[in-house]
């Protein structure tokens, strides 16, 4: 990864932990006073249609796969309207998009550009999920151009056996980490910092020892962070695939290892079972169960909130309140599990449905800690999620809390200020040329760090101006 990605990934991970803690803290706390807030995150499914046939996959059988042209063409949604979707959802204070959906967005391209466009234009957080095998240099430039944010590539292995495998279709290998090499070409050539590029990885039975090839090979590539979620069992397929408690065991050690590897590259390595700890920004710990019991999620969701007295943590699932899922129909849920769909955007606005009858509903639903049926079948990253909604509310109500994080962010900046100087001195007797690769774990480090960030943002400190002049081998 070069020295000016460093900053650009400071500030999506930035971007992601402010959205976390003090948009979710923030309206979660406005709605249970009684004031109605804006979805902060909108999900898109832009349409039926995928040229991969993954074992693992939903889609596999899904309705999706038995549609004819005839039956496509009529359900799905025009151009047009998945603009003024996205401009109304603008307009509304939502904060970000997440393309993806069971299918892949690249198969039509000709709605997916002008819904990126608009998505920018209103300044909203933009990511992107692909299978990487349909991209052209064309499409990669403009996603550039437009800004874009992130996108993420699924890869599942570091080698071509196992990912063609996996993901049913030959050459699918080949393709999808060419695209990525090209966004790290072009992004170089056009002195870009966005998109970040990240590598999403399903957890299973075929990658499971293999997750430090996977960060060499997402170093090679130019890949900026990997995502590793583990396996969702929909299909006897996904039985197959699913990793047990004694692969769990080993997958531990290998994690441990892979995230030392990451580290040095300096690779974000964002495991899903990897739960925020005690506090939201305190230490993460592993857990297992996240991996273990995917498909029976009910009792954790319900077990998470069980002892809580406090109204707003004693509610299993907070999605109805800060999130829409559209899929490819016009039908609109607050979830992507949720198979009763009652509503329909084609002949209303976001608005109407956001805050109509069925919202309305299932939101008093979950207040009575009524949790639906496909609840089992959670995503694991999205119990995560409804923890750190928690874990942010109660940190930021805390003031004794935010006088010791204060108090820890000065200490750490005067940490970071000695281990400059010493760095510094080390970089000095050192080649010019070498600097960036041999470095690049440390500096990542600084740069990443939030401390840093902020005073530089802030103050300009000398801590910056030695971190620069390291990476430019200026003094
Ligand atoms: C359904 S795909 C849609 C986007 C695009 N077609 C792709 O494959 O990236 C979205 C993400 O879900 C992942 N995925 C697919 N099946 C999964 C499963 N059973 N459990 C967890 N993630 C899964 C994919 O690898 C991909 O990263
Ligand atoms: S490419 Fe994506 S949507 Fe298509 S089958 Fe694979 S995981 Fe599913
Ligand atoms: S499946 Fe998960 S995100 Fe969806 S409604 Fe249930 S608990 Fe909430």
């Amino acid at each position: 990864m070069e020295d000016n990605n460093l900053e650009l990934l400071t500030d999506v991970t930035v971007f992601k932990h402010n959205l976390w803690v003090f948009e979710y803290a923030d309206r979660m706390e406005k709605w249970f006073s009684g004031f109605k807030q804006a979805p902060i995150r909108i999900d898109a499914e832009l349409h039926t249609r995928c040229n991969l046939n993954c074992r693992m996959c939903a889609r596999r059988d899904s309705i999706y796969e038995r549609f004819t042209e005839e039956e496509r063409n009529r359900i799905e949604m025009p151009t047009k309207k998945w603009v003024q979707i996205a401009e109304e959802s603008g307009k509304m204070g939502v904060k970000a998009w997440n393309i993806s959906g069971l299918c892949e967005p690249l198969v039509k391209p000709e709605i997916l550009f002008p819904t990126m466009k608009m998505i920018k234009a209103y300044d909203m957080f933009g990511e992107l999920t692909t299978n990487g095998t349909l991209w052209t240099e064309k499409y990669i430039k403009e996603t550039i151009e437009i800004g874009w944010d992130s996108v993420c590539i699924s890869i599942d292995a570091s080698d071509t056996k196992n990912h063609d495998y996996l993901r049913g279709v030959k050459g699918t290998f080949e393709k999808a980490t060419n695209t990525l090499k090209t966004f790290h070409k072009l992004r170089e050539r056009y002195k870009a910092n966005l998109p970040v590029i990240t590598i999403n990885v399903v957890l299973n039975k075929f990658n499971y020892l293999k997750l430090k090839s996977i960060v060499e090979m997402a170093d090679n590539l130019g890949a900026d962070a990997i995502f590793v979620e583990p396996i969702v069992v929909f299909n006897e397929e996904g039985k197959l695939l699913k990793i047990n408690e004694n692969d769990i065991k080993k997958f531990q050690e290998v994690l441990k290892e892979s995230k030392k590897l990451a580290a040095d590259y300096g690779i974000v390595l964002d495991v899903t079972a990897v739960a925020p700890g005690k506090s939201f920004s305190g230490e993460k710990i592993f857990d297992k169960e996240l991996i273990e019991k995917t498909g029976n999620f009910r009792e954790i969701l319900m077990r998470d909130v069980k002892s809580s007295s406090n109204f707003i943590f004693s509610i299993p699932c907070y999605y109805p309140w800060f999130y829409m899922m559209i899929k490819a129909n016009g039908n609109v849920t607050h979830c992507g599990e949720c198979k009763i769909e009652k509503e329909n955007i084609k002949n209303k606005s976001l608005q109407e449905i956001w805050e109509g009858k069925t919202f309305t509903e299932i939101r008093e639903q979950f207040i009575k800690n009524k949790l639906p049926e496909y609840c089992e079948k959670c995503r694991p990253n999205t119990i995560e999620d409804m923890r750190i909604v928690r874990k942010s509310i109660d940190e930021f109500r805390n003031t004794d809390f935010l006088r010791g994080k204060y108090l820890e962010f000065l200490e750490e900046n005067k940490r970071l200020k000695q281990d400059l100087f010493l760095l510094k001195r080390k970089v000095y007797g050192d080649d010019k040329r070498c600097i960036k690769c041999k470095y690049k774990g440390e500096l990542s480090k600084f740069n990443n760090s939030l401390t840093y960030k902020v005073f530089s943002r802030f103050w300009g400190t000398k801590i910056e101006k030695i971190s620069k002049k390291i990476k430019d081998r200026t003094f």
